[in-house]
């Protein structure tokens, strides 16, 4: 058949974002509250119903699947899952975004499973201010992953930086540094307000992207790259490297209009927009009805009918989504 995901406002959906778990071995401020709550196994889809799931949206036309988490190297069997994604020929790019720290006794499967792309998530080069965002002292092991990664034979590799005021936004011309002598990408993220976390008030250490930019600018020629991804990132590229900075910035600067993904949570939920709370059980539905993909299709279908036109993270910092980022992987 020839259906195609489209919402109200002419947009195509070909991009999925699947969390596979929403357990980490980190636990992030930005991401977690000290005492987080996991979802109970049984409320987590299964192997089979994730790929019953991403096989429904590549019959709808997805051509790129990014697994999250929580952090999806701590999920059970998601080895057997990349093995079935990578094997079909309809999907155009398997990436996987992860906090590193499993990639050093990883990082072979993933390759020889399909996975073409990974971003990999590095706040801070020092191991204090490290521990600091993710509450745990794995520095060293992290950089070992991306080592490892590197080795490995990725068509890409990108860090992640969340900047934070008075955490790490002296770090940025490090953080570039770092990734221009190993010939990495780098995105700088402003925080986005997801979830009940206790550790700091968002508003206090919100650091926008051109002040990001400024600093790198210091140091560095950046021009703007063609590359578009139908994300939130806007990319620049490194004078003199191979590598391109990009800037998600929900509060600074919108980039709703060609928004080409939904997201699936770990406990089965179709997120249509990252700042929106409004979701579809797509796990309920199943287990109603197993096997019944013409139904799951038909569900996927009506449900981009609700796509929200855009976030309003810029518009109003009191915008709070109350699911933790844990379950989506953003
Ligand atoms: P590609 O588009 O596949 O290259 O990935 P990405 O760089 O967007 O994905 P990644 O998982 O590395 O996420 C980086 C940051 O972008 C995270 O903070 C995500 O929450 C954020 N992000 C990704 N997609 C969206 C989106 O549609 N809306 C918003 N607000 N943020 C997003
Ligand atoms: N705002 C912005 N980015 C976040 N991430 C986690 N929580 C937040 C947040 N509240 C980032 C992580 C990771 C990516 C999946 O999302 O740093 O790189
Ligand atoms: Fe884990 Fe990623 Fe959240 Fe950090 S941001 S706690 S690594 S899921």
């Amino acid at each position: 058949s020839n259906a195609e995901l489209v919402d109200p406002f002419g947009r195509r959906i070909t991009y999925l974002r699947l969390s596979v778990t929403d357990r980490c071995d980190f636990r992030c401020t930005y991401c977690m509250s000290e005492n987080m709550v996991f979802a109970p196994r049984e409320q987590i889809l299964s192997l089979e119903e994730l790929y019953d799931v991403a096989d429904a949206f590549i019959g709808l036309g997805v051509k790129r699947i990014r697994i999250t988490g929580g952090e999806p190297l701590v999920r059970r069997g998601l080895l057997g899952l990349l093995e079935h994604l990578g094997a079909r020929p309809e999907l155009e790019d398997l990436a996987m975004t992860t906090n590193g720290s499993q990639l050093p006794f990883m990082v072979g499967d993933l390759r020889a499973a399909g996975v073409r792309r990974l971003n990999i998530s590095l706040d801070s080069l020092r191991p204090e201010r490290f521990a600091a965002f993710t509450r745990r002292d794995k520095l060293d092991q992290v950089l070992a992953g991306i080592e490892a990664a590197r080795a490995a034979g990725f068509a890409r590799l990108k860090l992640n930086s969340v900047i934070q005021k008075g955490r790490n936004d002296d770090e940025v011309l490090e953080l570039v540094e770092f990734a221009v002598a190993r010939g990495l990408d780098i995105s700088f993220i402003e925080e986005m307000p997801l979830g009940g976390i206790s550790s700091h008030r968002r508003s206090e250490t919100l650091c926008s992207s051109d002040e990001v930019r400024r600093r790198i600018e210091e140091r560095f020629t950046l021009v703007r790259s063609s590359h578009v991804s139908g994300g939130p990132s806007r990319y620049w590229q490194v004078v003199g490297s191979q590598t391109q900075v990009g800037f998600i910035s929900p509060h600074s600067h919108n980039f709703c209009g060609a928004c080409n993904r939904v997201r699936v949570t770990a406990e089965g939920k179709l997120v249509l927009c990252l700042g929106h709370e409004g979701a579809l059980d797509l796990k309920t539905l199943m287990r109603t009805h197993p096997g019944d993909s013409e139904r799951l299709r038909q569900a996927l279908v009506d449900a981009l009918q609700l796509k929200p036109e855009r976030h309003h993270f810029e518009a109003d910092a009191q915008v709070q989504v109350v699911r933790f980022m844990s379950m989506t992987g953003g």
